[in-house]
């Protein structure tokens, strides 16, 4: 099997930031499996779908004409839907707890799992996500589990969405990752938590670079 190296944490933790430093060093491709659940979440809501019709929502997840390309000159995957670019209409704060509310559903999440796995290919991944090491990719060769506090990761997430000139407010972002956080980490399958023997690193106090250098020691070894 091809080597998977798997990033998870909360929102805002600066696994999307890491992940993508890693593939860029390595030249290794990158799932970003919370883009499939922002698709998914944004699919439904155009589609009319309820978040209690499990049914189409599982339908929905198995079928959805997605893919990605990880662009070296951007910071981020793009996401093609049915061949057109997504764009910035996933990034959203609503679309990330829209994403976070078919993440709840476990027949959803079932239904995905084929679908991440086929990314394990040659020469190597780099996962990112919220379950990666635990339940997608449980064999892999090195986890590592990013986490930062609420305040500091709401910061990023503002300034991140300023630098898209999405407007948000940073209270209003703050209460949502609490929100959101609560959610992914009290939900019955894969909840957010650091898999056994991951690499845990907490990044309120450090900068990307060290983040990195740590991230990248570990990983190498
Ligand atoms: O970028 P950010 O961390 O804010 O969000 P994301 O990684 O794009 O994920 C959006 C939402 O999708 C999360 O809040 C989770 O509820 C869900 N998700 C998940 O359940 N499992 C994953 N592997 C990735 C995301």
């Amino acid at each position: 099997n091809s080597p998977v190296i798997t990033i998870d944490g909360p929102s805002g933790s600066g696994k999307g930031t890491i992940a993508f430093r890693l593939a860029q060093k390595l030249e290794w491709p990158i799932l970003d499996s919370g883009a499939i659940y922002r698709v998914l979440g944004l699919a439904a809501h155009q589609a009319g779908i309820a978040s209690t019709n499990i049914n189409e929502l599982v339908k929905l997840a198995r079928d959805l004409p997605l893919t990605f390309v990880t662009e070296q000159s951007s910071d981020e995957v793009v996401a093609y839907l049915d061949g057109e670019p997504v764009g910035d209409a996933i990034r959203t704060d609503e679309a990330g707890q829209r994403a976070s509310e078919v993440a709840v559903i476990p027949e959803v999440r079932s239904a995905l799992l084929a679908r991440q796995r086929d990314f394990q290919q040659p020469p190597g991944l780099i996962a990112d996500g919220r379950d990666m090491g635990t339940v997608v990719f449980p064999d892999a060769d090195a986890k590592i589990f990013l986490t930062a506090s609420a305040e500091t990761r709401a910061e990023r997430r503002f300034n991140q969405l300023k630098q898209k000139g999405i407007s948000a407010s940073l209270c209003a972002l703050l209460e949502s990752i609490k929100e959101r956080d609560e959610r992914d980490r009290t939900r019955t399958v894969a909840p957010l938590v650091p898999a056994a023997g991951a690499f845990v690193v907490d990044s309120s106090t450090l900068s990307i670079d060290e983040v990195f250098s740590q991230v990248y020691e570990y990983s190498m070894k």
